[in-house]
């Protein structure tokens, strides 16, 4: 039987860079192949090369035995290969049910677009996906969620028989995980090839067949999720230790003002609440973690602490109000935000956005700082030259970090940082604030959904939930008093 994609020998070279060497690997109808790898080994890469959105320097890529590659992207789309990117760039003025129509029709026949049956199919894939509430509303208007929902129903829709899945639980809360692990599933049952890639190793070991695992571009080990966890170069390179945190002294200075002080914050989106009385204080030298899911309210808060969203109610920065200070005037003051967006400067070099923002410091400090920063990221050091919009996902995330990092924040604010890292990048991540809070008097505002990493760092944890916080406390009782529906 041949398998439905066959790649062999596939190699993807930029100007010195191999990003991909001599990948092959068979997935047959009603297979799931699993990809890992840590930040920068090649995954994406592979996709876009299967889907000719990167013409391979070598290699084949069998379709159903026919070799698709180095053909245009919308030919092997129409051979029958689809892929559900992570970040989606929906259109801004189709709703959600026009999108699913749009991919329901071959791409001349759009004057269909008005005929009952595709309308009653989309509706059936908008309900399949979870989306049939919102199928009538505008991309822009939903959770981060309900857009990834989208791209699922898009590859529904079009019916692929090789399906490229790149990340899509991350930012996902554990609900969330198993609803879209059940749409992958689902496709495995109709006959279809999936290759998956995700950093969420237990769901990505959940839901394939196998596993293959690469590093720096090249194969490292392929087999059963298990025996592939269990190989001691991807032990090494990828999965990494547990995440510890040292115990820490009891803070003094408890009982000062707050570095940081909200209270009674409000923010309407339209006649939608944001955030509705939400009060948060942050005490010098303090690790605060805001958990909540997607949705809840998390980056609103954040934006309008560094003001870039209008709200009610006051926010003190060492007991003086932020009302009526630019957001640059409040970053300059010590509150730095890593934003979810991430915000890079895409055609800038690495370096070009770690000099931004270190360029409020003297020379000798910046390089030390920058020095510093690259014994964090080695990636970063070796890449400098590099424009920050062809990294890789997880390093475009690092970079971020590092840039943030830079400017020596007094109140760093990070929003869901572990987005796209691999365990091994979040151990690092992990112990480099570990050594930042012992070190330094850096003070840390944290917004995740991913407890794990959230709470160990943490001296106070507030939970979110539909735009109010509902619990605050130590973290050693959360997982009793607020833990269920993160854990
Ligand atoms: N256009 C490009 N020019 C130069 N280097 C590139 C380009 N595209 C990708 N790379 C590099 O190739 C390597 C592989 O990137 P790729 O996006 O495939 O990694 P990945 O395994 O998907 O990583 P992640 O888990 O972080 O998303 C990275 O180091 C990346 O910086
Ligand atoms: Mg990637």
């Amino acid at each position: 039987m041949t398998a439905l994609l066959d790649v062999k020998g596939l190699t993807k070279r930029f100007g010195g860079l191999v990003a991909v060497k001599d990948i092959g690997f068979k997935i047959e109808a009603g297979e799931i192949l699993g990809l890992i790898g840590p930040n920068g080994s090649g995954k994406s890469t592979v996709m876009k090369c299967i889907m000719g959105i990167e013409k391979p320097n070598a290699g084949s890529v069998k379709l159903d035995g026919i070799d698709v590659a180095g053909w245009p992207t919308h030919r092997i789309a129409r051979a029958g290969v689809g892929i559900v990117f992570q970040h989606a760039r929906p259109l801004q003025r189709q709703t959600i049910l026009e999108h699913i129509k749009l991919a329901l029709l071959p791409d001349n026949l759009l004057m269909l677009a008005t005929d009952h049956g595709v309308t009653r199919r989309a509706e059936e894939i908008a309900a399949r996906v979870g989306l049939s509430q919102v199928m009538h509303r505008l991309p822009r208007t939903l959770p981060f969620a309900d857009l990834r929902r989208l791209e699922l129903a898009k590859a529904i829709a079009r019916n692929p028989k090789v399906v490229l899945v790149d990340e899509p639980f991350a930012g996902l809360t554990s609900g969330e995980v198993a609803d879209f692990s059940a749409l992958i599933g689902s496709f495995r049952a109709e006959g279809h090839a999936v290759l998956l890639v995700d950093h969420n190793v237990k769901s990505v070991a959940a839901l394939v067949d196998r596993v293959l695992a690469m590093y720096l571009g090249e194969y490292v080990a392929e087999g059963s999720a298990e025996e592939v966890m269990r190989n001691e170069t991807v032990r090494r390179v990828y999965l990494g230790g547990k995440i510890e945190t040292a115990a820490r002294p009891e803070r003094e200075g408890k009982d000062r003002t707050p570095l940081l002080d909200v209270r009674g914050l409000g923010v309407l989106y339209g006649k939608a609440t944001a955030l509705d009385d939400v009060s948060i204080h942050v005490g010098e030298g303090e690790f605060v973690s805001v958990v909540g899911l997607n949705g809840a309210g998390k980056t609103t808060l954040f934006n309008a602490i560094s003001a870039l969203v209008p709200y009610s109610g006051t926010i003190n920065w060492r007991g003086e109000t932020l009302a009526g200070r630019t957001p640059g005037s409040i970053a300059r003051g010590g509150i730095v935000q890593c934003p979810e967006s991430r915000e890079l400067f895409g055609d800038m070099s690495v370096r070009e956005n770690l000099d931004l923002g270190g360029q409020h410091f003297p020379v000798a400090e910046a390089a030390k700082q920058l020095d510093w920063l690259f014994g964090l990221f080695p990636i970063l050091k070796a890449r400098q030259g590099q424009a920050a919009r062809t990294l890789s996902g997880g390093e475009q995330q690092m970079l971020a970090i590092a840039r943030a990092l830079m400017m020596r924040p007094k109140l760093l604010i990070l929003d869901e940082p572990t987005l796209g890292l691999a365990p091994v990048i979040l151990e690092q991540l992990s112990k480099a604030l570990e050594v930042l809070r012992q070190t330094t008097d850096i003070t840390v505002l944290l917004g995740e959904q991913n407890v794990t990493f959230a709470l160990p760092h943490a001296d106070r944890v507030y939970v979110i939930e539909h735009s109010r916080i509902i619990w605050e406390g130590d973290p050693a009782r959360f997982a009793e008093e607020a833990g269920a529906g993160y854990l």
